[in-house]
């Protein structure tokens, strides 16, 4: 028998109940089948597990178990050989793969759905393929620390110009600056997995919303799906997306982030900042400016950004109106997550090669930068204060001197002794090595800071975080 070909009872897909078949363009409107064919094999594993349930509680005969399964594995062969393409008159890959096991195995393919409904079965299938896609995703951010942590490594003693409100504020270490997105990436790691263990819960067993009437084991088929516990609540296991809703926020902050780091290369590789050179690999070209190398990896991660906050969004209004237990609307949820999923991942991919290799520092020019301005001012009213002087009173002191020295278009560095002097007592030579942009990094040695001695203890710790785990 054909795959297209449906065997009987399942026919019309639905029970005897119906008379005639579904409008053609409803049917296609019904369907899931274009998208849910990505649950396939979460689909397939989770049956196969409900199926050694049946067997074991005594539901269905050892025998019919085992037929089941080997039925099931036969159908996960084909589609891992390209050879099972269920069409749209299968609606959706929980009917597909039914079908096509009653084709393959004969009438007992029809015990399958025993003591299940397609309600748990979704939802087993989501949270399976997600618990598979974070464990993916925590990979792909451990990647993308481990370029950022090389880097950082590379150029502890590179300084490029800190800004707060875009405006040159202190110097730092290009170090501190990349570890500070390893942090960022280190918290969406942990998330992670912390919305993991909520995934890991199965809900195989709720039925349609209220239970099953047969001697089921739920413990069991959740052992089997190594899933850490069971939903409570049968209206809440087959009603429940706040699990792929966590995710969702979890994805969006690990966007936020990739999308922060985007923007600072896009700035870097404008002719305005030129900290950054684009390599050829990782940049691309203007179909009509010849002198053009644009940014496209950056500027599509930032731009992808705004899909993955989109599904979180889309996520948390399909849910706020429904009424328990499972309604149609919950289909929605597949189109979204599993592009929240794509994206995500070759978001962190596309970002991590454009870290490894599609980017060089521009050191000769950062070094300009960092001593062409006023981000040591600082460090004057922090020398008179550590000299004793009330901290106000050296900053305004100091704003006095950045003021005259902008209208003479000179930089602090340039005031000879007598004019420190003159402006107070207590400047003596050293002001100069103390307003060196080296000096002025190393000098914030707090805890956290800039300073590289600080530098060196948090790229130790990186290093450890990525080595246990
Ligand atoms: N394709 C459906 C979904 O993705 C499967 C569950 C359908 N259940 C139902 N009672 N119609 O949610």
């Amino acid at each position: 028998m054909s795959q297209q070909q449906a065997s009987d009872g399942l026919s019309k897909t639905w029970s005897q109940r119906f008379e005639t078949a579904l409008h053609p363009a409803i049917a296609q409107f019904n369907a899931s089948i274009g998208f849910d064919i990505e649950l396939i094999e979460y689909d397939i594993t989770g049956s196969q597990a409900h199926a050694k349930m049946l067997a074991k509680t005594g539901i269905i005969s050892p025998e019919e178990g085992e037929q089941l399964v080997q039925g099931l594995e036969q159908i996960r062969q084909e589609y891992q050989a390209g050879q099972f393409n269920p069409g749209i008159d299968a609606e959706d890959v929980h009917f597909a793969v039914e079908r096509r096991l009653t084709e393959l195995v004969g009438d007992v393919g029809k015990k399958l759905h025993t003591a299940r409904s397609r309600n748990d079965q979704v939802g087993t299938d989501t949270r399976l393929y997600l618990r598979d896609q974070i464990q993916q995703i925590r990979q792909g951010v451990r990647g993308f620390q481990t370029v950022l942590l090389d880097l950082a490594t590379q150029n502890v003693k590179t300084l490029i110009p800190g800004y707060t409100h875009l405006q040159r504020a202190q110097p730092v270490s290009l170090a501190h600056h990349l570890l500070a997105y390893f942090e960022m990436m280190d918290r969406d790691w942990q998330r992670l997995g912390e919305i993991y263990e909520r995934v890991n819960r199965s809900p195989l067993g709720s039925g349609a919303l209220a239970g099953t009437t047969f001697p089921i084991d739920r413990h069991y088929t959740a052992q089997l799906l190594e899933f850490s516990s069971v939903y409570e609540n049968s209206l809440d296991g087959v009603s429940d997306r706040d699990f792929a809703i966590e995710f969702l926020c979890a994805a969006s902050l690990i966007m936020v982030h990739l999308s922060r780091l985007s923007e600072e290369v896009i700035l870097w590789a404008s002719q305005e900042f030129s900290f950054v050179t684009l390599k050829d690999s990782c940049a691309t070209g203007s179909s009509i400016m010849p002198q053009k190398k644009n940014p496209d990896v950056p500027e599509l991660v930032r731009g992808k950004t705004g899909r993955v906050f989109g599904h979180l969004q889309a996520l948390l209004v399909l849910m706020k109106g429904l009424p328990l237990a499972y309604n149609k609307d919950l289909q929605e949820d597949k189109e979204a997550l599993f592009d929240a999923v794509k994206t995500t991942k070759v978001c962190l991919e596309a970002m991590t090669i454009l870290l490894r290799e599609g980017l060089e520092f521009k050191t000769a020019r950062l070094q300009e930068a960092v001593a062409e301005d006023f981000s040591n001012a600082t460090d004057v009213a922090d020398y008179l204060a550590a000299k004793g002087v009330p901290f106000r009173e050296a900053y305004n002191l100091v704003g006095k001197v950045v003021k005259t020295s902008l209208a003479a278009n000179k930089l602090l560095k340039d005031l000879t002794l007598d004019q420190w002097k003159e402006l107070h007592p207590a400047f003596e030579e050293d002001i100069y090595a103390a307003i060196a942009p080296e000096q002025v990094v190393s000098a914030r040695n707090s805890f956290g800071g800039t300073g590289f001695d600080q530098i060196h203890r948090a790229l130790e710790s990186a290093k450890q975080r990525l080595a246990s785990s």
